[in-house]
Parts: C-alpha cells; structure tokens; sequence
C-alpha cells in the first residue's frame, strides 16, 4: 500500500506530540522536536558532571532539523574534542580535571549514535560505544570513591552493571538500583540521578537488560518481557554485598523502566521501595490510541506487510517527523527486530495488569510529568497499585513536566530521594519503636567532588 494513501504529515505531527516531546514548553533547542528533546537530555546531564551547557549549546548550533548525520557530526566532533583534551591532563597529578573531561567525552560519544540506528550494520554504532565506555570507565576509575563494573550471571545472559559506593566506609548503607528504557544507557544515569543519589550518602548501582545499550551490542540481545529475570540475579548480588544495607534498597525506573520496575517488583519483594520516572501503563496501548487510525487497522487486522512497508517507508524518509522516526528506528535496534509489525507485537506483552501491580508489596513513588503525553497513564498506574503508591505531579512553571523530569534532576532528586528516606523512616520506626539511627552523613561527598 502507498504511504501516500494512508498517512498524511498532519497526522504524523500529532503523533509526535503524542510520543511525548512535543508539548514541551522547554526553550527549543532545535526546530526539530525530536532534537530539541535529545538535547535537552545531554545538556541536562550537566548537573552530574556529563556534560557543559555552552559545548551542547554549541553543538545544537550546529544541528540541521530531521539531518541525523548532522546531529552525530556536532556531537562526534565534541566528544573527540574533549577526549583529545582529557588525554592532554596528566590523570595521577590532576584527577579531576582527567575525570571530568572523560565523562563529558563519554557522553557525547554516547548522543553521537542516537540517530544512527537506521542502519543496524553501521560499525559507528560499535565502535562510538567502544569510545564511550573506554572515556567512561576511565572516569570512574578516578571518582573519590572509584566505581566499578561487573557483570551478573542471568538465566541465559550476563546482566552488566555499574556499582558506585557512597563512601569507602564499612557502612551499609541504603541502596539504589537504577535502570532506564527504550533507549537510555546506564552511563547516562550516573549523571541524571547517580551523583545526586550518592551525595545524600545511599549507594547508587544501575544496570542493563537485554535489550538496552551494552547487552544489545555484546550479547546481541533484544528486550525481553521477563524482566525479573533481569533484576533479581542482581538483587541476589546486592543482598550479599558488604556495602549494602540489604533492607534498604530502592528500585528505580526510567522512562520505560517505568513500566519494568512494576513487572520487577511484582515478583520481586526484597525492595524496600520503587520509585517510577515516570508512571508508564503500556507503550503500547498509547500507540494503538494515538497513531493514525488507518495504521492500527493494519496493526488489528493482522495486515503484516503493509503495515511494515507503510511504517518503514516513513521511517525511511527524512521528510517525515524525527519523533516517529527515531521511535521506530531506536525500537527495531532495541527489540531486534526488522519489523515495525513484530515491535508491536513485542511492546504489547509488556502492558501492565491490575493483577500484577497488586501483587507489589512495597511503597511506590509513581512520577507523573505534566508536559510528557507518555506519561499521562501514571495516575492508572498509581490507582491500580493501591495505597501503597504516592502519586506526584512534576508541573511545568518549574520546568520540571518533561519525560523523566529531563532537566529538572535536582528537583527530582529531592522530591524522589527523601520519600525514599521517609520510607526508610518509617520501617525503621515500626520495626525498633523509635530507636532508629539515620546513616552516617558523608562529608567531602557533597555536590562539588
Ligand atoms: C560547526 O560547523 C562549522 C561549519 O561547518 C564548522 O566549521 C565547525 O567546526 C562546527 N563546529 C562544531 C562544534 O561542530
Ligand atoms: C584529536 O586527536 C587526534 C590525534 O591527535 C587528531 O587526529 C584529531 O584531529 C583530534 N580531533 C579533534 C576534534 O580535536
Ligand atoms: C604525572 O604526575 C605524576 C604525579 O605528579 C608524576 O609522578 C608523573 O611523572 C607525571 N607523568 C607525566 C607523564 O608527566
Ligand atoms: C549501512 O551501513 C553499511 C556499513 O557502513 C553500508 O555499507 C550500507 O550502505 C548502509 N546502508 C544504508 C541503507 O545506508
Ligand atoms: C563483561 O562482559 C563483557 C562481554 O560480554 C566483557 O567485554 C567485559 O569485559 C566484562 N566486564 C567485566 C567487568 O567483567
Ligand atoms: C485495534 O484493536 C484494539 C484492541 O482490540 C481496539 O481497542 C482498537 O479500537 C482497534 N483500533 C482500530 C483503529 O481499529
Ligand atoms: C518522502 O515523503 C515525501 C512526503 O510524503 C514524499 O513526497 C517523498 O516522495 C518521499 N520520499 C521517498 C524517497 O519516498
Ligand atoms: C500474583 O501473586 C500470586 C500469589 O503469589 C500469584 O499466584 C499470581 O500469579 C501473581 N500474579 C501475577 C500477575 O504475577
Ligand atoms: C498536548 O497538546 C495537545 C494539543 O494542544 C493536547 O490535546 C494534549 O492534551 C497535550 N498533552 C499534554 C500531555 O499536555
Ligand atoms: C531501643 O533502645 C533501648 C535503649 O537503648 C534498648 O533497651 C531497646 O532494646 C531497643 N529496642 C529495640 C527494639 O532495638
């Protein structure tokens, strides 16, 4: 079927906005929302050390609209740039200036491949990510409290992870195990949430499924819908580490995290709390509402060619908007897959289900960002947990509604991290009748390392 006849550009405009970005009522940093969105994601990483403001500024000055290649060459270039820099500082005399230089790097190696995976055989997709986490690694080598990488053995496949101490003490101490979605890295979140998390004194750890960045590229996985296969062979490591206060862990979701962690925790009960970023009911079913009509008639009516010849002929064209594209494009990397019909396929097994939201036996903080259309099902998702969810609205005046609070992480940590400690609080309370004692604070390990 010809695209012309079953897709009008208007249409694909307000799929954009229903994706999430286009409502944003953020400064546009590109006249392509898509851009405009992926950048505000690079420059919001400048609150952990992941970036500067006036390199990504620069960069999307040099960004042309619906121009992928354009995109990867500003951020290529900057992120070379800055790694020529860092190797140019003498890392064992001057840590610091080394560290922060890498972990720029890094992150504009990791935004340099977001447009790239139209073309799954392009070895840029490699060998950026090889960059990435050599500059990457090389940074964490060299925080005050140096974090580390280690790979968990699943069912099947290896879980890598990133472990951050919050101090070289001997304390246990309250723990979060952060993981993102679609597309996010877990390198990303150290800068996010992980500085902030471990500047209030809890352990800050991520990880990746299949799936997602590190998984999809050495194991050659796609996303799996058990995800508590993903988590709980973590779980098990964290309970037995020294570090850990076993009782005090967090599990934290991202984007579409926000709909794994619910399927985690459903069958996963050693977390003392879940925290979602925001409230996500099912990808899917917001699909099914907000794509055009005429392409989920295909979807419904099990029309498996046209509807992949329709949604990757658009995918393919760069006159069409950058939002529908990167999601398709991102989403048949991810789910590893050559067909859009297949993705949707996949998406849908993840909805979430009144039965398996009840079964979650801890307290969950559902986010719910008023100017992201993805995350209009989080008050769904709250309603369904019960009394043990605490729904929060990210409002738009302080510039923190966009999806997952992009730009807003210190307002997001301070909402987010003491619910979590207030959480704590209150186990700690009913279980030693008022003789809890608050973790040692860590001094020197404020926001300025
Ligand atoms: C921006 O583009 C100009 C012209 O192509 C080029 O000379 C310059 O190096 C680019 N700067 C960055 C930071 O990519
Ligand atoms: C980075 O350093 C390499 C090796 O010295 C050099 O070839 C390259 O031009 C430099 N790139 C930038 C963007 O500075
Ligand atoms: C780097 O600094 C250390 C500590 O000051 C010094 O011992 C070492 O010689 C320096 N290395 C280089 C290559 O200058
Ligand atoms: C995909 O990338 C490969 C390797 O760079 C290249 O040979 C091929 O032409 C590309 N395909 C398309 C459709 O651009
Ligand atoms: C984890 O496994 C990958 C291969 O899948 C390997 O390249 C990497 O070095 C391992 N990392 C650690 C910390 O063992
Ligand atoms: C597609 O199927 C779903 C589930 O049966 C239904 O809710 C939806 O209305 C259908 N959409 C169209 C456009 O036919
Ligand atoms: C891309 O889409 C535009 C607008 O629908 C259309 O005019 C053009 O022919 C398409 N290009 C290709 C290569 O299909
Ligand atoms: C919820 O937990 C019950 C009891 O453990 C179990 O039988 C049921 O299968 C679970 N439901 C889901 C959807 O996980
Ligand atoms: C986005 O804007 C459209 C059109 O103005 C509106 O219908 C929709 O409710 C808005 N979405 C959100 C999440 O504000
Ligand atoms: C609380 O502290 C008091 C005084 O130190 C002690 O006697 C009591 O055993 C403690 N209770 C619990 C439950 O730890």
């Amino acid at each position: 079927m010809r695209l012309s006849t079953l897709l009008s550009f208007t249409t694909l405009g307000s799929l954009a906005a229903a994706q999430g970005f286009g409502n944003s009522t953020i400064f546009p940093l590109s006249t392509d929302s898509q851009f405009s969105f992926s950048l505000q994601v690079v420059l919001a990483q400048s609150d952990g050390y992941g970036s500067n403001p006036s390199e990504v500024l620069t960069a999307a000055a040099n960004i042309t609209a619906s121009d992928f290649e354009s995109y990867y060459e500003a951020f290529n270039y900057l992120g070379t740039r800055i790694y020529n820099i860092s190797q140019q500082i003498n890392s064992t005399k001057f840590a610091v200036s080394a560290r922060e230089a890498l972990f720029r790097s890094a992150s504009y190696f990791r935004a340099s491949v977001t447009y790239l995976y139209g073309n799954v055989t392009d070895p840029r997709l490699y060998s950026l990510w090889d960059q990435q986490a050599t500059a990457f690694d090389a940074a964490i080598a060299l925080l005050p409290v140096p974090g580390y990488r280690v790979n968990i053995t699943g069912p099947g496949f290896s879980v890598p992870i990133i472990f951050y101490p919050a101090s070289n003490d001997g304390v246990e101490r309250p723990t979060a195990l952060a993981g993102t979605g679609y597309d996010g890295s877990q390198e990303d979140l150290l800068h996010t949430l992980g500085f902030e998390i471990l500047s209030r004194g809890y352990n800050f750890v991520t990880y990746e499924g299949p799936g997602q960045p590190t998984p999809r590229r050495d194991q050659q996985l796609g996303f799996i819908p058990q995800w508590e296969n993903v988590v709980t062979p973590v779980v098990d490591y964290l309970v037995s580490h020294p570090k850990v206060d076993a009782d005090a862990m967090a599990l934290v979701g991202v984007s579409f995290g926000g709909q794994l962690a619910p399927i985690v925790a459903a069958h996963e009960h050693r977390f003392a709390a879940v925290l979602l970023y925001d409230g996500l009911w099912s990808i899917f079913e917001q699909l099914e509402v907000e794509w055009p009509s005429q392409l989920i008639e295909l979807y419904n009516n099990s029309q498996v060619q046209e509807f992949d010849e329709a949604v990757l002929a658009v995918a393919a064209n760069a006159s069409y908007p950058t939002d529908f594209r990167w999601f398709i494009q991102q989403g048949l990397w991810s789910f590893k897959t050559s067909s859009p019909y297949n993705l949707l396929q996949q998406l849908s097994q993840y909805t979430l289900t009144t039965e398996l939201l009840q079964n979650i036996t801890c307290p969950v903080f559902v986010g719910m960002g008023l100017d992201d259309a993805s995350s209009v099902s989080a008050p769904q998702v709250a309603e369904a947990i019960g009394d043990k969810a605490t729904l929060f609205r990210f409002v738009s005046d302080i510039g923190a509604g966009e999806h997952c609070q992009v730009g807003a992480e210190s307002y997001l940590a301070s909402v987010t991290m003491d619910w979590f400690q207030g959480v704590l609080d209150d186990r700690n309370a009913a279980r030693f009748a008022g003789n809890f004692t608050s973790v040692p604070s860590i001094k020197g390990r404020a926001r300025g390392l």
